[in-house]
């Protein structure tokens, strides 16, 4: 058959190792089936050792063997570590957190966004390593920088993201009339004279303005953007080579879609077992259960995030080999774990899975991350499931994508919005999207998460949009009046663009008398019932007007109402709640589910379904048996 555009790689650090065994490593990864090597992304202070002084010598030797062994080189950009020296330069160049704190030092990712020295000195050194490598036959791609946001580094509390907030807020709203005005400064006599008195929101007596907070999560996310798309642009003047950047698990806080737009594809690392620990929504049991082999959903929802980020060219840059040292807890993946994440990303469209790392590094911060080489150069369980993964891949028949049946809409505004006003503890936005990713994946769909444009939406037969705190009304049209079963709410036009409760109230959906007259948090240990099963938790409107009822609480209340093809839910429902509403929703829209076992998940290709066994044990699925920890490939259904 003819082999389909997937391939292998694996991030390498030529400078962590004697030259002496570069060529033995390049000769191995190239046996064990990989394409690609990424190098680069960490190493200023060798590049430049000292200002001005640049030492390209090893790094020319290090991509030449590389590229002699067949290898094809993605080359990152260094500034995620600037060298000891930039601080001496620019001390004044680190991020501040929260309480005014330099982070310090001694890791990486301490530099500011807004700094504009430090932004000339990464103009400086990605144009150098351009200028050297944009026509190089070895390098095939590019990565800027290394997860933007990551160990909390989007936002920065230093005196130069105020002095560029105060002219982000000066081109957003022209005088400061506008701004008090929008902002609703007469509450608390907070009104400005100018732009030049705004602070930023941290180090409040109580809480700053919403309005404030919001436009400073804007601000950063723009920071974000314009530093990315600076080095993008200076990279495609040189070279022909597609452009990455490696995003990360559930980092939110700047738009990958606006950084997602300035490259060519969107790259992520997935760690499913540091996931599982650090920040995937579970309970303890569910913690155990999956402990060596990752949540069954979260990778997945990344992988599609992340096409709609890439705009269908996606990677996965880093993925996880063997345990990791980060998390809380590091255990070793179950047997078969490594090649079914490697498989789960083709099926959902990756063009390439590179694993991080190729040797395990036996000094510094990570000397307890594994590799697929042990530190004695041995290998480690993970490289034979990778070579496993590249054995296959030889016979594989290509992955046509295909469209899903029902698109989920990812809003990073709206994740902003719920964070500064989440009204109870653990409502967050990433929270319910998830959920209902969850209840789609249980009922056997596979999904498309699409950004909140009104042309991101056509052509799908169901639309689920929880939690949209601002609602542009070109969107409500497209979502009310077209032809898709749409799910909307909680939350949905809760606010203004400024951030203030909308006049109508909301949910203010064309054609449609429906209002949330009152909101309300709920302890998570005081849920309430519905009429047939499932709960309200955390999170409860009351709504007022016309419409059938969905769903009805055990009071006599109304959850769910529908209009036409329209469902508003008027809470955060559980597990079970969400699964009546995907199933109702599914049934209307005509689309066909699955009753998959616990733990088994299903993608659906343009060829192929594959299933995913992430339970420890076989499991009876309506394919039949799957392996534990296994992966079953049959032709489309
Ligand atoms: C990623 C990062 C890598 C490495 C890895 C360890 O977040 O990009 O450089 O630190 O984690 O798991």
């Amino acid at each position: 058959m003819t082999p389909g555009p997937r391939s292998l790689g694996v991030c390498y650090y030529p400078e962590h190792w004697d030259p002496a065994i570069w060529a033995v490593d390049a000769r191995r990864m190239a046996e064990a089936g990989l394409t690609w090597v990424r190098v680069g992304e960490f190493a200023w202070s060798r590049i430049e050792p000292e200002p001005g002084r640049l030492d390209w010598d090893w790094l020319d030797a290090a991509i030449d063997t590389l590229g002699a062994a067949g290898l094809k080189v993605v080359l990152g950009t260094p500034t995620a570590t600037p060298p000891r020296w930039m601080l001496t330069r620019h001390p004044d160049m680190l991020a501040l957190d929260a309480e005014g704190r330099p982070r310090g030092f001694g890791s990486r990712r301490h530099y500011c966004f807004s700094h504009a020295s430090y932004h000339e000195e990464c103009r400086r050194i990605v144009t150098l390593v351009a200028d050297r490598y944009g026509r190089n036959p070895h390098v095939a791609a590019w990565q800027t920088d290394n997860e933007y946001g990551c160990h909390a580094t989007t936002l920065s509390w230093s005196p130069a993201a105020l002095a560029a907030f105060r002219r982000w807020l000066a081109a957003r709203y022209g005088s400061i009339a506008a701004l008090n005005a929008a902002w609703g400064n007469v509450f608390w006599s907070m009104d400005y004279g100018s732009f030049d008195e705004i602070g930023l929101p941290n180090l409040t007596v109580t809480e700053p303005n919403p309005a404030h907070a919001l436009a400073f999560r804007r601000f950063s996310s723009d920071q974000v953007v314009r530093f990315n798309r600076m080095q993008a642009e200076i990279i495609r003047a040189r070279s022909d080579a597609p452009i990455s950047h490696n995003y990360m698990g559930r980092i939110t806080d700047f738009d990958h879609y606006a950084v997602g737009a300035d490259l060519d594809i969107a790259t992520w690392d997935s760690y499913p077992l540091g996931f599982l620990e650090d920040r995937v929504p579970a309970t303890p049991e569910h913690q155990r259960r999956f402990a060596q082999q990752g949540d069954p959903d979260f990778q997945a929802f990344h992988h599609d995030l992340y096409r709609a980020v890439g705009r269908g060219r996606w990677w996965v840059m880093e993925q996880q080999p063997g345990p990791v040292n980060w998390a809380p807890f590091n255990p070793a993946p179950l047997p078969g774990m490594v090649r079914l994440w490697t498989w789960e990303a083709f099926a959902h469209g990756a063009e390439a899975v590179c694993y991080f790392r190729w040797r395990q590094a036996p000094f510094a911060q990570e000397q307890m991350h594994a590799g697929l080489l042990r530190p004695d150069n041995a290998g480690a369980p993970g490289l034979d499931e990778a070579r496993q993964v590249a054995r296959e891949l030889a016979d594989a028949p290509a992955v046509a994508p295909a469209r899903a049946p029902v698109a989920l809409v990812f809003d990073y505004d709206a994740d902003w919005a719920w964070s500064v006003q989440p009204h109870g503890r653990g409502l967050d936005y990433f929270g319910i999207v998830f959920a209902h990713y969850r209840a789609l994946r249980r009922a056997g769909l596979s999904v498309d998460i699409v950004p909140p444009r009104a042309d991101a939406l056509a052509g799908y037969p169901l639309i689920l949009a929880p939690g949209l705190m601002h609602l542009p009304p070109a969107l409500a049209a497209r979502l009310c009046d077209g032809e898709a079963e749409v799910l909307l709410g909680p939350r949905t036009g809760a606010r203004t663009g400024d951030f203030a409760i909308p006049v109508p109230l909301p949910p203010a959906l064309p054609g449609w008398d429906l209002v949330v007259s009152r909101v309300e948090s709920l302890r998570p240990d005081m849920p309430r019932a519905l009429v047939g099963g499932g709960q309200v938790t955390g999170y409860a409107e009351t709504l007022e007007g016309s419409g059938e009822r969905v769903l009805t609480g055990e009071d006599g209340s109304a959850v769910a109402l529908r209009r036409g093809r329209v469902t508003y839910m008027g809470a955060w429902g559980d597990a079970a709640a969400l699964d009546r509403l995907v199933a109702d929703l599914c049934a209307r829209a005509r689309l066909a589910t699955l009753a998959l076992p616990d733990g088994v998940r299903v993608r659906d290709t343009g060829a192929e379904r594959f299933w995913f066994n992430h339970n420890p044990q076989v499991t009876e699925t309506p394919a039949g048996p799957i392996p534990g920890a296994g992966v079953l490939r049959q032709p489309s259904v």
